[in-house]
Formats: C-alpha cells, sequence, structure tokens
C-alpha cells in the first residue's frame, strides 16, 4: 500500500497550518443526534481548515440596492453579476437576519441557483434539492460534492447601500471545494477504510479528509473507474462516465482508491477485511469500516440466451445496451425508474420500436400515487414507447444464441433483439456478517441507526443503497453525515430524502421526511392530493399521512413545490396540507 513519503507529508503539514488559520467551518442550528464524540480516533482529527478562494484585492465590487429592499429568505433574494458570474444576495431566514452573497450556479450541475429556497441559514437548490450554507457557502446536503464561494457584503453609513465584493474562483469555475487535510505519519495507527466506489463512497472519503482526519484512509471499490455519475447512465447511455472526482484527486489528499478491488469478508473481530485485488488476495485491517458497496439490479429467475438480454448498473452495461439498441426492437421489463428512463432514452437513440413489459398498469403508483404515476406513462406513450402489461413466461433465441423474443405467460410474444431488466435492485451485503444485517438474514441491508453507526459494532458504519433505500441524493448525503459519525461529530436530523427522475427532458421530483439512518420515508401515506393548477406534465403531489399531515410529496415538471416541501419536512414539525393547497 502507498504511503506518501515523510517529505511530502511535512509540506502537507505546513500547507495544512497555514490553511487552519482561517475562520473555521459553519455549523448548522438544527438538531443533532449526537454520537460517541470520545471516540480514539479524535486524535487524529485537525481542526477543519478554512476556505482560501477570495483574494484581498476583489475583482469586482458592485453596488446592489438599498439595504430596506432585501427582504427575507428567497422573496428577497437579488441577482447581481460580477462579469458573467452570478452572484446571490440576500438574508438568511432565521433570527439573525444576516445579510450574505454567494454564487448563483449549483455545484452539481451548474445550474442556476435564483430559484432556490431558503430555510433558516440554508439555500436548497431548486433542481434536485443539493442545500448550502448561506454564510459558509458548504454544501451540506447532497448531490454534489462542492461548495458555493461566498463574497463579502456591507452596507455603506452614507446612503443604506448594500455592497457585494469578491473575486469569482478562477478557470471559469462557480464552485469552491473545501480543502482537505493529508496523512500524517504521527496518526498511522488510525487507519478506516470504506468498502465501495459509488457516491456515499466519494462523498465521505472527501468529507473525511475536510473534516480534518489525517490517518490513513484507504477505498476498496470493485469498479475498475472512480467514483462516477451513475444516475447518467440510463440518460446518456453512450457518454464516457462523468467522474465524480479524478484518480489523481485522491492521490494528491492522501486517499488510498484501490480500484478493482472486491471484498469478500469482514472479520468485526480482527476488524480486518479481506479482498481480492489485481494483486492477489489481501487481508487489510482497519480501525473504522465504512460499508458503501451499494446494489445491483435484481436477477431475473429465468434462463436468458447468451446476448441480448442487459442489466443497467456500470458505464460498460449501458455503452453495450446504446450499442444493441440501433435498429432493435427493445423490450424493458418492470416499470422501475431505470426501465423507463431507457425506455425515454431507446425510443429517442436509434431504437426500431420501445415497449415496457411491467406488471402494473401504473408506473410508480406505490411512491408516487396515481396521477404522476399515469403522467409518466402518457409522457412515455405520446412519444411511442408501448405498454404491454403481463409477465414473462420465457425468453426465445434465434440459433446463434440471440433473443429473439419475450414469451408472456398470456401466450403472446413480443418481438425483441434488446431486452433491459429493470425490476429493482438487491443490497450488495454478502461480504458481510449476518449479525450486521436487517433480521440478521443474509443479503438484507445492512442496519445503522440514525448516526450511521451500525447497533451491533461501534466500529462499523454504512451509507446509500446497501442501506436498503437507494437514491443518489441519500446517498450522497449520508456518505458525509457518516464521516462526521466517524469522526464522532454530531450528525444532522431530520433529513428529506429528495430524488428525482428524468424523461423526455420532464423532470419527476420527490421528497419525504427520513428519520431513520437508511433514509427511508418515515410515514406511510395514505391518499395523495394533486395541488391546483394542473397541467398535463406540470403538477404538485401531495403524499398525505395521518391527520392530514404531508409526508412526502412529488412533482412533475418545474416548479419550486418539492424544494418547499423538503425544507417544511426538515423542520421536523407536522406540515399540514391545508398550509400547501
Ligand atoms: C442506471 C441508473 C440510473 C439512476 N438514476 C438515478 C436518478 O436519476 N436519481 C437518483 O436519485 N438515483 C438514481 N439512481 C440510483 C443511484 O445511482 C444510487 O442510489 C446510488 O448510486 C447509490 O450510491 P451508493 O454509493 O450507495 O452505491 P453504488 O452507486 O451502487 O456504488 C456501490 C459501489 O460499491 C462497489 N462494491 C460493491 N460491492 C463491493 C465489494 N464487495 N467490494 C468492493 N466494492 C464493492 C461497487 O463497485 C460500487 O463502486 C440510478 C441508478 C442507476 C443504476
Ligand atoms: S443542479 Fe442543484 S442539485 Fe442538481
Amino acid at each position: 500500500m502507498r504511503l506518501v513519503n515523510h517529505l511530502i507529508q511535512s509540506s502537507i503539514k505546513r500547507h495544512f497550518v497555514f490553511l487552519a488559520m482561517g475562520a473555521g467551518c459553519s455549523s448548522t442550528s438544527s438538531a443533532v443526534t449526537s454520537s460517541n464524540s470520545l471516540q480514539a480516533t479524535s486524535t487524529a482529527i485537525a481542526t477543519a481548515p478554512a476556505r482560501m478562494y477570495s483574494t484581498d484585492k476583489p475583482a469586482f465590487s458592485v453596488e446592489v440596492c438599498k439595504e430596506s429592499e432585501i427582504g427575507d429568505g428567497s422573496p428577497g433574494m437579488k441577482q447581481v453579476k460580477f462579469g458573467e458570474f452570478p452572484v446571490l444576495v440576500g438574508r438568511t431566514a432565521d433570527a439573525d437576519r444576516r445579510l450574505f452573497a454567494i454564487g448563483g450556479k449549483c455545484p452539481h450541475f451548474g445550474l442556476p441557483l435564483a430559484g432556490g429556497q431558503i430555510a433558516g441559514q440554508r439555500l436548497r437548490c431548486p433542481f434536485h434539492g443539493a442545500c448550502f450554507n448561506l454564510v459558509s457557502g458548504d454544501i451540506e446536503e447532497s448531490p454534489g460534492m462542492d461548495c458555493l464561494p461566498t463574497f463579502k457584503v456591507s452596507v455603506r453609513a452614507s446612503d443604506q447601500m448594500v455592497l457585494v465584493e469578491g473575486t469569482p474562483p478562477a478557470d471559469g469555475k462557480f464552485v469552491v471545494q473545501r480543502p482537505l487535510a493529508g496523512y500524517q505519519p504521527e496518526f498511522a495507527s488510525e487507519h478506516f477504510v470504506i468498502v465501495g466506489g459509488g457516491p456515499a463512497a466519494a462523498a465521505a472519503a472527501d468529507s473525511l479528509r475536510q473534516e480534518g482526519y489525517r490517518g490513513k484512509l484507504t477505498v476498496l471499490s470493485a469498479d475498475s473507474v472512480p467514483p462516477f455519475d451513475r444516475t447518467k447512465l440510463s440518460k446518456a447511455m453512450a457518454a464516457e462516465p462523468a467522474l465524480l472526482r479524478t484518480a489523481e484527486h485522491y492521490a494528491q489528499h492522501d486517499i488510498e482508491l484501490m480500484l478493482e478491488s472486491r471484498v469478500e469478508s469482514v472479520d468485526p473481530a480482527q476488524r480486518t477485511v479481506e479482498f481480492q485485488s489485481k494483486n492477489g488476495r489481501v487481508v487489510l485491517p482497519y480501525t473504522k469500516l465504512l460499508v458503501c458497496s451499494g446494489s445491483s439490479a435484481r436477477q431475473m429467475a429465468v434462463d436468458t440466451p447468451q446476448r441480448g438480454v442487459f442489466y443497467l448498473r456500470s458505464p460498460d452495461d449501458s455503452k453495450r445496451i446504446h450499442a444493441a439498441g440501433q435498429g432493435a426492437d427493445a423490450v424493458l421489463i418492470g416499470s422501475s425508474f431505470i426501465a423507463l428512463e431507457s425506455a425515454a432514452y431507446l425510443v429517442a437513440n436509434g431504437a426500431k420500436s420501445v415497449t415496457v413489459l411491467a406488471r402494473d398498469p401504473v408506473p410508480f403508483k406505490a411512491l408516487f400515487g396515481e396521477e404522476a404515476g399515469k403522467a409518466a406513462r402518457r409522457l412515455h406513450e405520446s412519444k411511442g414507447v408501448k405498454f404491454v402489461i403481463g409477465e414473462l413466461q420465457s425468453f426465445a433465441s434465434d440459433a446463434q444464441g440471440g433473443l429473439s423474443g419475450l414469451k408472456l405467460k398470456s401466450g403472446d410474444t413480443l418481438p425483441a433483439q434488446l431486452c433491459v431488466v429493470g425490476i429493482g435492485s438487491t443490497p450488495n451485503t454478502a461480504f458481510l456478517p449476518a449479525g450486521l444485517l436487517a433480521g440478521g438474514k443474509p443479503g438484507s441491508p445492512l442496519v445503522v441507526g440514525p448516526d450511521l453507526r451500525s447497533p451491533s459494532d461501534s466500529n462499523v458504519f454504512g451509507a446509500g443503497d446497501v442501506l436498503g433505500y437507494g437514491h443518489w441524493q441519500t446517498a450522497q448525503t449520508q456518505g458525509r453525515l457518516a464521516a462526521r459519525s466517524m469522526l464522532g461529530k454530531p450528525v444532522r436530523q431530520p433529513l428529506a430524502t429528495f430524488f428525482w427522475t428524468l424523461m423526455f427532458g420532464t423532470g419527476f421530483r420527490y421528497t419525504a421526511l427520513a428519520a431513520g439512518g437508511d433514509g427511508r420515508p418515515s410515514s406511510p401515506w395514505k391518499r395523495a392530493v394533486v395541488a391546483e393548477p394542473k397541467e398535463e406534465f406540470k403538477f404538485m403531489t401531495y403524499l398525505v399521512g395521518e391527520a392530514d399531515q404531508v409526508v412526502a410529496g412529488v412533482a412533475v415538471g418545474a416548479g419550486p413545490a418539492p424544494v418547499v416541501l423538503a425544507n417544511l419536512l426538515e423542520k421536523g414539525q407536522p406540515v399540514d396540507l391545508k398550509s400547501l393547497v
């Protein structure tokens, strides 16, 4: 295993001390779940380093408006420009009513934050729900890895004019990276190991270093590429994987990223993981273990032909599906998000015909309610996707072993040269002792508490799909929180889980209160109420539980409603339906 040499360490140490002289990072005022702050690891934690993106001589100085014209929260927010760079200026919506000035583009996909919703000291992105601290710029909830730049804001005494000054990040970037501490040999006795190379692992690895962890840090990933954006695989199948961080990033910050390294067992008593690497079998000791091994596509219990039937999980899968889809009759099995997104992609990208074979006539009904589910189906049908309600009996193949069709239980046959199976996922826990899993059953999700720590082993933590509830935002946010928990720092609670899917350019965005550690919605809904005004592919459904309290919601198309709801749910107080419709 590579460890950087002492010379480099000394320089990292000097650099680190320099950074640590600035302001510390902010904390939130929300309720927290305490975890044991007297961890042995606390010695390996440095004071959180400050961000160093502004300069002494600001490149821009802009008059915004009179101070009295800046109201509280989102409605009072103004946008100014530093050249081409948008800057949002406003007031926090807490008792402090602090003036702030932050970068106006979201680090996740670079989309404008101007329509974002403020709650307390945080701004939530209107698109996929990322949350930023308005004072520090820190990202506090994903999606996304990076922070917003913040700028100096002041009020001129002579005329009460609000002034914003600063220098946007260099090279046309619109985000800033929170500084990362590096490994230091005096903390060699601490070795944190992360299993997995997805968004939860990526967020956790960065966060550990950003929170000042200076011990050894190893990420064991079965993937052949560094962590990438898996959500794009069904939306842009032919594209190269969009890396969350480069291999150089990990090397630079003393994060040992070991690709093609599949963990085969964990021994909690010995505190070791055993894995198969490119160079053979390795037994690696850990002091703390974070399991982010995600999930795998659920397999069909039916014999499959040699060619033509695919599951979608990796960049190789998506490229193969794209290639096989050209001129093909494609059938998607299941009405999952992956199946419907794949259908949307294939019908627009070279398939001859696209059919969804589903058991339920209304996709996503159990999660989204009837109206949003029907909208998803109508949207697909309006673009030429056919729905067949039925079940697969067996696959038919041609003389060369390629797929030729799907025989249904009804006796019908669907001609197909390509089939993508999207019938859900199962958590990757085969390498974990059953005692860590739900019900003590092999194959079940890993169990954690609200602080992302295993209740049966205080050295084991978990984040992401491996906990049994899988969405990108949840996985990344949990990765970040698990890192804090591993360092004995408090973990923000409650959280609103936020999920999006994109089909034919129409987004479906879902949010729910998730009080437990696994990110699962905390209460079931009993009725779905569609808010007015309603357009065919633009409306909000509130999912209502006991006593007319809204427990979740889903928006079809654009609009701030799900982001507003997420902010309300995170206050941890009942959200009355009457206050929203
Ligand atoms: C095609 C597709 C489209 C999606 N689109 C969306 C979307 O639009 N919106 C949304 O919210 N979510 C979407 N998701 C779901 C989202 O991608 C997942 O929720 C998220 O990736 C989960 O992150 P994770 O880190 O928990 O696990 P994963 O991303 O599954 O990563 C798990 C990692 O663990 C590694 N691993 C597994 N077992 C081992 C082992 N034994 N040893 C070492 N490493 C191991 C894997 O190689 C992988 O690197 C999509 C998923 C797919 C597949
Ligand atoms: S663009 Fe802001 S969360 Fe996705």
